[in-house]
């Protein structure tokens, strides 16, 4: 369907390990806790590789996979953003100068069960 092309070059392709599982699946059979709590949040919609990376070469590497708990992490999605198409602007939006500045978001949100008012372990 691509036209002519190098006939060695189909192998090549199929040798190509995709970075990204696109899949939170994946993940429950060792993190189900995460999984689980995840999946029932608002949340839910995001892949954990999204905040995670690539899974590939994890769980043989568990270090390959990061945690970054930077604001910048966060506001990726929650700085407000008023694109009128895009559904961007569906996302609750915070102003990073005025949110609670300088404190870590995961000091006081569960980025797992990020659920106003209810809260697990602490944390809302
Ligand atoms: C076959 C088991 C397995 C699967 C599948 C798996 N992990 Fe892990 N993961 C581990 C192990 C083992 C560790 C290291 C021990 C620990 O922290 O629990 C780990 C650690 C982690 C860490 C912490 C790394 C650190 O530096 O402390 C993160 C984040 C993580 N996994 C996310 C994921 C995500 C996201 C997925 C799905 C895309 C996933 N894991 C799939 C087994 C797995
Ligand atoms: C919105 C971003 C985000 C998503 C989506 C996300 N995580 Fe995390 N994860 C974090 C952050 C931030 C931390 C560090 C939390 C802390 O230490 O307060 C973390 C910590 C972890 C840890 C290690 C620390 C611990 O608490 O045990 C594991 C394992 C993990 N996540 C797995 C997952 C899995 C599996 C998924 C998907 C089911 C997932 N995460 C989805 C942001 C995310
Ligand atoms: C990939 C985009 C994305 C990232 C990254 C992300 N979020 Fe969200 N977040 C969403 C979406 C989508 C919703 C659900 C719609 C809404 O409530 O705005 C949401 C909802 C929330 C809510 C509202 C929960 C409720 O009760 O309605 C909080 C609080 C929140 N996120 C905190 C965080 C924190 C803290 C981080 C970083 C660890 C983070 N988010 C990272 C997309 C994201
Ligand atoms: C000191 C604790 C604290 C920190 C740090 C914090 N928040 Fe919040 N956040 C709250 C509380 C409490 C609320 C609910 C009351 C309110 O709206 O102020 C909230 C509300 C929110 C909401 C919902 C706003 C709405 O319109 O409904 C979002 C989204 C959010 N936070 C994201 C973040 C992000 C992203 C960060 C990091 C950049 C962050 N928060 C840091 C305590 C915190």
């Amino acid at each position: 369907m691509y036209g002519w092309h190098r006939k060695s070059n189909e192998g090549e392709w199929k040798a190509v390990k995709a970075k990204y599982q696109f899949n939170n699946e994946y993940c429950k059979d060792c993190h189900g806790d995460k999984h689980d709590s995840l999946m029932q949040s608002p949340h839910a919609i995001i892949n954990c590789e999204n905040c995670h990376g690539p899974a590939l070469e994890h769980p043989s590497n568990p270090t390959k996979l990061h945690i970054d708990k930077s604001r910048q992490q966060c506001l990726r999605c929650h700085s407000y953003l008023p694109y009128p198409t895009s559904g961007r602007a569906n996302i609750r939006g915070i102003d990073p100068d005025k949110h609670n500045p300088d404190i870590e978001c995961s000091m006081c949100h569960n980025p797992h069960k990020p659920n106003l008012g209810a809260s697990k372990g602490g944390k809302r």
